[in-house]
């Protein structure tokens, strides 16, 4: 998401546009929500809109929304509500709604009730060309187009949609089958992101891992961008289809970061395969196991549902020795939420909410102690630090290692620079470092 107002493209406006119309764009979500903003920013950049931070500022808010869990809705509830009233008071005029929200069968009752002027769901975003007045988008704006061109860093997408079922889980729904992109077409693209400026690539999908294409697979697409681009990562990976290969690149490629988003969900194989996830915790730990020894210093994040229907305490108990076993360096921990269309929201054995929040303090707390002691160790040593944001008023910059650290780093270097600096203290989220010696 873009912090800065964005300038108009080199690109004539749409007829008619007067140069002084403003969008806000506000994207909620994971990378691929992140990744079709950009896409859509162009889109608004090429009608003649001017991006503005605020929504008081827009003619045109632009919402594109998450759908995986309840509060994800209730928080588009809340800005729909206030955009209404901006709207009342004749600053806002046109709201649209996009993502996976707009893909969902609820947008039909959202719009009504907050008089949204434009739903699209996640594939049929170029929509929103014609909305904004640009003519002919479906040759222009197909999902090949990269959404980012130039920027430091920038999200290629590689597949959309899922082949997994879930119990759980809307995506399937609301992004589809799985689609592969070919390799040379995200080759070119990476191609032309580095020619163009860009450091720092990172691959998209759903389950990266299940990629295939004309005979290649997930570990020759990584291997032939590891070649192309300065700095690579991936995301998201899906134990099934992981590659020990994979996991083995990860540590021997110069260019690929070394650190490992991994969902294990459960830490026990009676859930595992009630949520249909298709693997045994045995495999993960498996892989976990080749991770580690292939990237002994890499980072390890993963996400795991607590109190999803039929979990019992032996079932939460071998989440936390799997917590335990993995030594996690960071988790995403998610209270289940019942998804209408999945099979998980009629499952009967709904866990108190009382016994979710319990469970889930018990993941996150051996989650951060592990983190914690892992973040020690690296206390003393001397970093190269990829600077991912610019420093804010603190003087700050957010960086990051080569092992997937996060790290604040007092300087003052630009996105897209290395610095090298000594780490001074750790938490269980970041690393802190000192002014860099040196820049590299
Ligand atoms: N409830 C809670 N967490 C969920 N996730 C996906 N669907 C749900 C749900 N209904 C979590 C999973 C997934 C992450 C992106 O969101 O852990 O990996
Ligand atoms: Fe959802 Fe499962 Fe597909 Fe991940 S693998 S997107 S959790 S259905």
């Amino acid at each position: 998401m873009s912090s800065t107002t964005v300038p108009l493209s080199s690109k004539p406006a749409a007829k008619g546009s007067s140069g002084a119309k403003t969008a806000c764009i506000r994207t909620f979500g994971c990378q691929m929500n992140v990744h079709d903003s950009d896409r859509m920013r162009r889109m608004i950049q090429d009608a003649g809109y001017a991006e503005v931070q605020r929504y008081e500022d827009a003619d045109l808010v632009i919402l594109n929304t998450c759908y995986v869990r309840e509060n994800a809705v209730d928080r588009v509830k809340g800005h729909l509500g206030e955009l209404n009233r901006l709207r009342r008071e004749g600053r806002v005029k046109r709201v649209a709604l996009t993502g996976c929200i707009g893909a969902a069968e609820e947008s039909a009752a959202l719009s009504q009730t907050y008089h949204i002027d434009l739903v699209l769901g996640t594939h049929n975003t170029y929509e929103l060309a014609e909305f904004v007045g640009l003519p002919t988008m479906r040759e222009t704006y197909t999902p090949e187009l990269p959404g980012t061109e130039g920027g430091h860093n920038a999200f290629v997408t590689i597949m959309t949609g899922c082949n997994y079922q879930c119990s759980y889980c809307i995506v399937p729904t609301v992004r589809g089958r799985m689609v592969c992109r070919a390799m040379e077409s995200v080759l070119g693209e990476v191609e032309r992101l580095v020619a163009g400026g860009t450091g720092y690539v990172t691959l998209l999908g759903q389950t990266v891992d299940a990629w295939r294409h004309e005979g290649k697979r997930f570990c020759d697409l990584l291997e032939a961008v590891s070649e192309s681009a300065p700095r690579v990562w991936f995301t998201t990976s899906h134990p099934s289809n992981m590659e020990d290969r994979t996991l083995r690149a990860i540590g021997e490629r110069d260019t690929i970061v070394k650190r490992l988003h991994l969902p294990v969900q459960s830490g026990s194989d009676r859930m595992l395969k009630v949520m249909h996830r298709g693997y045994k915790a045995e495999r993960y730990r498996r892989k976990i196991e080749v991770f580690r020894e292939a990237a002994p210093d890499g980072t390890l994040s993963t996400d795991i549902i607590v109190g999803h229907p039929g979990e019992t305490e032996e079932d939460h108990e071998q989440t936390l020795r799997l917590v335990e076993d993995c030594a996690f360096d960071s988790a995403y921990i998610f209270k289940f939420s019942p998804r209408r269309g999945t099979e998980a929201a009629s499952l009967p054995g709904t866990v108190p909410d009382a016994v979710v929040q319990r469970r889930f303090l018990e993941v996150l707390r051996q989650v951060e102690q592990n983190a914690f002691t892992r973040n020690q160790r690296k206390v003393g040593g001397e970093e190269e630090i990829y600077i991912r944001h610019g420093s804010t008023e603190d003087g700050k910059a957010i960086g990051e290692t080569w092992s997937g650290h996060a790290v604040h780093v007092k300087t003052d270097a630009a996105p897209g620079t290395c610095v090298r600096a000594r780490i001074e203290s750790a938490g269980p989220h970041v690393l802190y470092a000192g002014e860099p010696a040196t820049p590299v």
